[in-house]
């Protein structure tokens, strides 16, 4: 038996952090056992990496590097056992987040990334995306409450516009994985949706 690798993905503010306890509850009620972890993060070394990635300034290739490192400890002790034991491993961000911040937001070269993604994930790629769009200006404001924002956070509308571009594109060139949600809606409607595809898998 093998689980299901499901991601989490959008921009700084549009909100996908907000589901993951109901994406939980949802497939515990269907039986499945399911792990819940992030990105950059899921392990000892990932959460240190994830300190230095979201609060040290660096060059975006030297990001790019980081962030695979911390993927490649994140699939070897985290998300291949628990596929391998049938688990369901629900990931907030993954590989999509590199293409849409350190390649359409920073420039990295997409073929740079490409190579890493082969190197360290081999087979490794999420069954399903649910990917949170919500228009920049929404996301600059739910960011301007925030408490602390890390440097991803502090960054201006163009870069928020680049990375919205960039998921976006990533959704059309992988429709079979990707789910495009308008987070933008009252809250109990962006719930159902996320309930309508979680229970579709
Ligand atoms: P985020 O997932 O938004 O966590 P929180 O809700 O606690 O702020 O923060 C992670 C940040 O890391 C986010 O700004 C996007 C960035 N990131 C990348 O730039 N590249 C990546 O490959 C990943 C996984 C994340």
């Amino acid at each position: 038996m093998t689980g299901r690798f499901i991601t989490l993905e959008g921009m700084d503010g549009a909100g996908k952090s907000t589901h993951i306890s109901n994406i939980i509850q949802i497939l515990q009620a269907q039986g499945h056992e399911v792990i819940s972890t992030r990105e950059p993060g899921g392990t000892a070394l990932g959460e240190k990496l994830r300190e230095l990635l979201l609060h040290e300034n660096m060059h975006p290739e030297t990001e790019t590097l980081l962030m695979f490192a911390a993927r490649r400890e994140h699939i070897d002790r985290v998300i291949s056992p628990a596929l391998v034991r049938g688990t369901y491993v629900l990931s907030d961000r993954f590989t999509d987040a590199t293409y849409a911040y350190q390649c359409g937001a920073k420039g990295v070269p997409a073929s740079k990334i490409q190579l890493l993604e082969q190197w360290v994930q081999s087979d490794i790629q999420p069954d399903i995306t649910l990917l949170f769009d919500v228009p920049v200006e929404v996301s600059l404001n739910r960011l301007a409450t925030a408490r602390s924002p890390d440097k991803f956070e502090r960054e201006n509308a163009e870069f928020f516009t680049r990375i919205r571009h960039a998921y976006l594109q990533r959704a059309i060139e992988n429709p079979a994985r990707f789910r495009v949600i308008d987070a933008n809606k009252p809250l109990e409607e962006v719930k159902k949706s996320v309930e309508d595809i979680i229970l579709s898998i």
